[in-house]
């Protein structure tokens, strides 16, 4: 019987496990739950019979790609895949696919509700600011970057955009300003929301020059992914600005030094957040349960991406 593998460390919501769980009984495969791991050695055991694997933000390293001898497909519920070794993926056969768009709704939600909660101070009961007026910048501009824009609308926000893969005209039929460039976005808003991957071009490009350059009240929040942000530079741009601030639902590796001397102009969820409600869950998990089980049976490999 063909196994497929849930491995989230950070589970779904618990009343999507039976809807994930429904697509794959339906296909006559077996599910197998493994959740909450608290160690690598869990996870290589976990996979050495299966044929198929789910994960959210889990590490599918070499180690655990070659370590899975069955493996035909493994799913990233969500959208961003550099939490999977890809070449060993093809060097062991085996096919990697995102579920696009599935969760996205969360995230875009957690950007203006984080830019929310900055404008207001962190919610510490002093007068803050509005977001209606204000200049908001879309880093990337695909499935989340153009929720936040139709969210941030409601709010009377400016929207300006800046993606080098969606062509300007795309951008302005929704009636938002289309920037050239990256310099040109961060120096016209004062707030950012970053949507960019995390590659080997993008990893630590939002530097002191981009971050340097935004208005008074620059604030990035980050729901991207933490490997974008040229931390060094984030400390230096900090630490020479009393007006700049930092939000993201991934923690920088500097957060203890921001920590330490920034207080009030930073804030961190406790674990990546932007995809944590039920519905993301249930529409990655069983997009990811479906595009399995229509991989296996009819070898649709839409959303490969390897
Ligand atoms: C994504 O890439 O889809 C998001 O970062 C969500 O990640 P998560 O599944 O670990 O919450």
């Amino acid at each position: 019987m063909t196994k497929v593998l849930i491995a989230t460390e950070k589970p779904f919501a618990a009343a999507a496990i039976p809807q994930i769980k429904a697509v794959i009984d339906n296909a006559g495969f077996e599910m197998i739950l493994l959740e909450k791991y608290a160690d690598k050695s869990e996870l290589l055991s976990a996979v050495a019979d299966v044929d198929a694997i789910i994960i959210r933000s889990d590490k599918a390293t070499k180690e655990v790609i070659d370590a899975a001898k069955n493996l035909k497909i493994i799913i990233r519920a969500g959208a961003g895949f550099n939490n999977i070794d890809l070449e060993a993926c093809t060097a062991n056969n085996v096919v990697a696919m995102n579920t696009p768009g599935q969760n996205s709704n969360a995230v875009a939600e957690l950007a203006l509700g984080m830019m929310v909660y900055m404008a207001r101070g962190l919610f510490n009961a002093k007068a803050g600011t509005e977001l209606t007026g204000r200049t908001l910048g879309i880093h990337a501009y695909g499935h989340v970057g153009s929720l936040v824009a139709k969210i941030a609308k409601g709010f009377g926000m400016k929207l300006y955009a800046f993606d080098p893969f969606i062509s300007k005209e795309q951008i302005e039929k929704d009636g938002i300003i289309a920037c050239d460039s990256a310099e040109e976005l961060y120096k016209t808003c004062q707030y950012i929301s970053l949507h960019i991957p995390a590659n080997d071009k993008t990893k630590n490009s939002i530097d002191y020059n981009l971050m340097n350059s935004m208005p008074k009240g620059g604030t990035i929040v980050n729901t991207a992914r933490k490997e974008v942000i040229h931390e060094d530079d984030l400390l230096k741009v900090m630490s020479e600005r009393e007006d700049f601030r930092y939000v993201s639902d991934i923690a920088p590796d500097c957060k203890d030094e921001i920590a330490a001397k920034y207080d009030g102009r930073y804030y961190f969820t406790p674990k990546k957040m932007g995809a944590q409600t039920l519905e993301a869950n249930v529409n990655a998990g069983v997009a990811g349960a479906e595009q399995i089980v229509d991989f296996i049976l009819n070898g649709n490999t839409t959303f490969k991406v390897n």
